[in-house]
């Protein structure tokens, strides 16, 4: 699977709908996506917890409204020709892309937001989006999210993000205790090599890798037979 990181976040502004179409025009199969939530409870795209980076404006997500939000531009900052462009809300970003191509949504920093697991599941359910993998992979750096929303709805295959801070590595225990939740152990490149592939692969577990920049990794990653890389961009896969 070619996934596009934040759309093809190498190309636009990350996360706006700009970026979403052109990993389409490049053929994804996926979307990644981040998930956060306002201050009135609105789920929205963005990847950091602030809005300094990708807006002209200043200060954390859960401090805007939905409204306040979606009056910044989150195009700019990219190329003043993005100029204009919105943080979609999840509602919208469904509207327009859900269907037409696979998401790859990721709960990012669920403990900052109360009821984020549930209100997710919610929106889900009620867009018939929860019968399996061709349309959606939830996955996120917070276990307990991911167990949760596991119990909420079994059906949707769930991928757990792992990177290498500090020393420590994807034990077998970890794996062992990934099986009973998680369809997906998606590991930072800087992580990957050969054994690991084979350790998770060995415990039934399918895997995707994040985030590829260069064509000689694509290349051998698609060597160790890897079920998905997340790219910037999706012209190198
Ligand atoms: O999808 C994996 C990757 O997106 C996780 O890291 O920081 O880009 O959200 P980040
Ligand atoms: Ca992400």
């Amino acid at each position: 699977m070619k996934i596009g990181h934040r759309g093809a976040a190498g190309y636009c502004p990350e996360n706006t709908f700009a970026s979403f179409n052109k990993a389409l025009d490049l053929g994804v199969d996926y979307l990644e996506i981040d998930v956060q939530m306002t201050k009135d409870g609105e789920l929205v795209v963005i990847h950091d917890t602030t809005v300094n980076r990708t807006t002209n404006g200043k200060g954390k997500v859960k401090d805007y409204t939905l409204k306040e939000i979606q009056n910044l531009d989150a195009g700019s900052w990219f190329d003043f020709k993005f100029a204009g462009e919105k943080i979609p809300s999840l509602s919208e970003f469904l509207d327009e892309f859900a269907g037409k191509v696979g998401i790859l949504l990721e709960l990012k920093k669920p403990s900052l937001y109360p009821q984020i697991v549930e209100k997710t599941a919610e929106e889900l359910i009620k867009r018939k989006l929860i019968t399996g993998e061709n349309q959606m992979i939830v996955q996120s750096f917070d276990r307990d999210s991911l167990k949760r929303f596991h119990e909420l709805l079994p059906s949707i295959p769930i991928g757990v993000l792992v990177k290498n801070s500090g020393v420590k590595m994807i034990t077998n225990k970890d794996l062992r205790s990934f099986t009973k939740y998680v369809s997906y152990v998606n590991p930072k490149i800087t992580m990957v090599n050969k054994r690991l592939i084979k350790r998770i692969h060995h415990h039934g577990l399918k895997t995707i890798i994040w985030t590829v920049k260069k064509k000689n990794d694509v290349m051998t990653l698609k060597e160790l037979h890897v079920e998905g890389i997340i790219t910037d961009f999706p012209d190198l896969c």
